[in-house]
């Protein structure tokens, strides 16, 4: 036999090094190091014969038929997958402790079974009587779920064998282990071997895999980044503790599109879908208050109107207070300067705080002007008047720039009854929806004009 190799993998990232280093060079995290076994050399190769690539072939002779799909029951769900479950493909479903992935995945073994399909639950984490607690919550099963609690992948594998399901649930890929690899469940090398082993066992078989996966708290897969390029397609279940709202993400899929979100709201009885997400969002929002903004975002191909809030008061303090909650707090420092020097408002002097309402997370760049208008109308007191919606991008010198989809912007606006909406001049061109009002505008210094 030959003399098996240990390596040292990052935890954090599956960073491989001969030696033990203290801190990683691919993550930059300290005392992240693990010892680990080489992932051996002929799995590999296993998985590339399962593909069916070992024959040369010319690429207008492959032919293009579309993947065999089948529903998962819940729209939300397909839509993010690309148009519903891919056959025999490898799918991981990330997501921080007690997000929900269990209660979703189980809700899609609920909708398949119903359909027909046979399904197996392998839970590594709960029993089974847990498992029959949080179904009772979700209401009649019409199919029948078959579940497994069990580790050891060998003897799950040898259950699957007997069961041919069309569908499996792994719950979660931390808690397995293959008793042949010399390492502790959750480890780089077993999480790796598994994940390897099951892709195998989806490519070969042609039996879908869903694998849960948690999330450090730095926001990735634990252990190896790599499972991210072994598995098909990577969703992401993200949501606020405090909030009932979950947006299911797709982050990679070779299936389908990855600017798809699904959004969800926990209930008392399992995961809701949320058919409309803005009306969602804008539930209980002051009518005509200051510092009050209705903007739109895009969450993929999705606009969702959404409502940011500013209080900027006068500051007790040498040093006044700033705080963002839901948006880049450097990104409200620097768009507060931009409205100090180029509209002449002292805001130096005063302390800020600006919230996205619903305690959803923002990172687009077309947020700007909606945070530069709560800001002015809070700083003069003067309220935006209910009905305008407005989106932008401010550069530096307190120009508008444009953004992306201001179309579906608009559009959305007017499906929710908004009269007017501000967006960048170099857009408006684009518009032609009738009945809404559109103003452009090109600099910042027409937001006096505009409160
Ligand atoms: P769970 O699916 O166990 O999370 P994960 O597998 O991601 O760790 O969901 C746990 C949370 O969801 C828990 O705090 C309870 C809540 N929950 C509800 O609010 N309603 C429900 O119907 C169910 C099943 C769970
Ligand atoms: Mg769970």
């Amino acid at each position: 036999m030959a003399k098996e190799k240990t390596v040292y993998f990052c935890k954090e990232c599956g960073f491989e090094s001969p030696k033990w280093l203290g801190q990683c060079p691919g993550c930059k995290a300290w005392n992240s190091f693990a010892e680990g076994l080489a992932p051996a050399k002929e799995s590999k190769g296993k998985v590339s014969r399962s593909l069916g690539l070992s024959e040369v072939t010319s690429l207008s002779k492959v032919s293009a038929k579309e993947e065999e799909r089948f529903s998962s029951g819940i729209s939300e769900f397909d839509r993010v997958l690309g148009g519903g479950i891919v056959k025999g493909s490898l799918v991981l479903v990330g997501g921080d402790p007690g997000i929900g992935k269990s209660t979703l995945l189980l809700q899609v073994c609920k909708e398949t079974s119903a359909a027909g399909k046979k399904v197996l639950y392998v839970s590594g984490e709960e029993s089974p009587r847990q498992i029959k607690m949080r179904a009772d919550r979700l209401g009649e099963f019409a199919g029948d779920v078959r579940l497994l609690a069990e580790t050891d992948l060998d003897k799950i594998l040898e259950n699957i064998k007997d069961e041919k399901p069309d569908l499996v649930v792994i719950d979660s890929i931390q808690t397995m282990f293959i008793s042949s690899v010399d390492a502790a469940p959750g480890s780089v090398s077993q999480v790796r071997e598994a994940t390897l082993t099951l892709m195998n066992l989806a490519k070969g078989e042609n039996i879908t895999v869903f694998l849960v996966g948690h999330v450090t708290k730095e926001g990735v897969v634990a252990g190896p980044r790599t499972l991210e390029h072994m598995v098909d397609t990577v969703l992401y279940f993200e949501g606020e503790n405090v909030a009932s709202y979950r947006m299911l993400r797709a982050v990679k899929n070779r299936f389908g599109s990855t600017n798809e979100v699904g959004v969800f709201e926990m209930s008392e009885k399992g995961l809701r879908e949320v058919l409309n997400p803005s009306e969602y969002m804008l539930a209980g929002s002051p009518a005509d208050e200051p510092g009050s903004v209705v903007t739109c975002i895009m969450e993929g191909t999705r606009p969702m109107l959404i409502e940011v809030q500013a209080l900027v008061s006068q500051t007790n303090f040498n040093l006044p207070r700033r705080a963002a909650a839901g948006t880049d707090y450097n990104r409200v420092n620097l768009l507060m300067a931009v409205l100090e020097k180029r509209m002449g408002l002292s805001m130096g002097a005063c302390d800020a705080y600006v919230n996205i309402a619903g305690g959803i997370k923002v990172a687009e760049p077309g947020l700007d002007l909606a945070i530069c208008l709560a800001l002015v109308s809070s700083y003069k007191n003067r309220a935006m008047g209910s009905g305008t919606v407005c989106f932008g991008e401010v550069g530096l010198t307190g120009e508008i720039r444009g953004v992306g989809m201001a179309m579906a912007r608009v559009a959305e606006a007017k499906k929710l009854g908004f009269k007017t909406v501000i967006l960048p001049a170099v857009n408006k061109s684009g518009i032609n929806i009738k009945g809404i009002n559109v103003i452009g505008i090109s600099s910042i210094r027409e937001l006096n004009d505009l409160l």
